[in-house]
């Protein structure tokens, strides 16, 4: 069978034979046919946007690799630290990179003052974490005029520590503010994890306990990296007009902060609280289901999973570990009767939709103390890794361009101004 495909316009007769690879046809088959004919495809539901060699995902098997190794792997050995360098160097560290990137990203936690002397003091004492933290972020690159440099690697390079190390510090800042605490500064004798539940939580003295700053980094190292998803499209679009990689992470987190997307472990958390009992789950479902689509069963379902997602199966493990130290949150029981009633039934069945990773996250922050509005953040500090790998990848892509689709115009044909008074 020949690895090709041939194109045929029927209104012309004239055909156009190109490869496929990897279950692939360059859309410029389409161009070559004629160069005023587009493909439609609202929200890209059968299009490849660029090649990548930073995450495998295969959705009918359940299957997520990073450059290649399987994230249970990674979450059994590995951590956030070592997998942030994977994702941005393509190979995991030898033993004399992981200290010296464990350093350089130890030593660029801090903030300046002014960031949260001047801009984070300044929000509304009820704003939302995930609204403080995009504008932050945002603001964050203000202070670093070199930013802008992207073509410069040694700028880029820069750029990346201060994001990554930043981030927890960011994120516990706006925790803090939100709760009327006074803020806690990095430090630096601690682990990545430790360090942030250390400025999330130190009051007096506080000692982290290692099953949560294992649990934490696992959780880092699954939710760092998701191939196309909606937040590293808008980071890859932003990043590929040049701005500064600050605006275009504040950009991702922004398309993360969506309650169909990372926002969905918030709207998990409010869904089995409004469930409030195990015996009005099967209400529930039945709403779901007579909802058409109106009301969804969050936390389930994915674009790409259409199988168990792998994430959502460790992070079920975990939440065991965890529950052992903080106490089994009651929401679970809820969990799992849904989990199981919507596993068994068909129309959940027939649209191939399980507990995807948000489903169980939520269960385990709150758990640990995190309040649900800034369970978003949570998955933001460790996707900036997966953004920036992106960011790279597409920068140094010589096939990439400034992003610009196409659209079918719908709108009025020309018609002439009418003046106020004859309207
Ligand atoms: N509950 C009930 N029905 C659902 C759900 C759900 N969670 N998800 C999809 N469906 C139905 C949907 O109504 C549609 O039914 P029909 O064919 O009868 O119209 C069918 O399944 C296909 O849904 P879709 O909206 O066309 O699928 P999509 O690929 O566009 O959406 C999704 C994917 C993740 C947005 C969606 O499954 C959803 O809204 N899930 C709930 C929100 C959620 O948990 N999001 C987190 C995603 S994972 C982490 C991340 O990526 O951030």
């Amino acid at each position: 069978m020949p690895d090709t495909i041939t194109i045929i316009d029927d209104r012309t007769g004239k055909q156009v034979t190109v490869p496929i690879t990897d279950n692939i046809f360059p859309a410029t088959a389409v161009r070559e046919l004629d160069p005023s004919l587009f493909i439609y495809d609202p929200a890209y539901m059968q299009t490849a946007a660029c090649q990548s060699a930073i995450t495998y995902l295969d959705g009918e098997a359940g299957i997520l690799r990073y450059r290649g190794y399987p994230i249970e792997q990674l979450a059994e050995h590995s951590t956030y630290l070592e997998v942030a360098y994977l994702l941005l160097n393509g190979e995991l560290p030898n033993p004399a990179q992981l200290d010296q990137w464990k350093n350089d990203v130890t030593s660029h936690t801090f903030i300046h003052e002014n960031m949260r002397k001047r801009f984070v003091d300044g929000f509304h004492y009820d704003a939302h974490p995930m609204g403080m933290l995009i504008s932050s972020i945002a603001a964050l690159g203000t202070f670093y005029n070199d930013a802008k440099h992207i073509e410069d690697k040694s700028s880029r390079d820069k750029q990346i520590l201060r994001l990554i190390a930043k981030m927890p510090t960011l994120a516990a800042m706006c925790y803090r503010f939100s709760a009327g605490l006074p803020f806690v500064y990095p430090d630096n004798n601690l682990s990545f994890p430790a360090n942030f539940l250390n400025m999330m939580w130190k009051i007096g003295s506080y000692e982290v306990d290692p099953r949560l700053e294992r649990a934490m980094d696992v959780l880092f190292i699954l939710h760092a990296d998701h191939e196309q998803n909606c937040g590293t499209h808008v980071m890859r679009g932003i990043g590929s007009s040049h701005p500064d990689p600050y605006s275009a992470v504040a950009g991702a987190a922004a398309a993360l902060y969506g309650p169909l997307h990372g926002g969905a472990n918030e709207e998990v958390l409010k869904m089995l609280a409004e469930i409030g009992t195990k015996d009005r789950v099967p209400g529930f479902i039945k709403e779901v289901k007579d909802g058409k689509g109106e009301k969804r069963l969050m936390g389930f379902g994915h674009r790409v999973y259409k199988n168990y997602d792998p994430r959502a199966r460790i992070i079920k493990k975990i939440a065991d570990e965890v529950f052992e130290v903080t106490g089994r949150n009651p929401l679970l029981d809820i969990a799992l009767e849904l989990e199981r009633i919507a596993l068994q039934d068909d129309y959940f069945v027939k649209r191939k939709l399980y507990p995807n990773v948000d489903f169980y996250s939520g269960l385990i922050y709150q758990a640990i103390g995190m309040p649900t509005a800034a369970f978003t953040v949570l998955f933001a500090i460790p996707r900036t890794s997966g953004w920036i790998a992106q960011w790279q990848e597409m920068l140094l892509d010589p096939e990439q361009k400034i992003a610009r689709p196409r659209q079918v115009y719908v709108g009025p044909e020309e018609r002439n101004f009418l003046p106020i008074e004859e309207r």
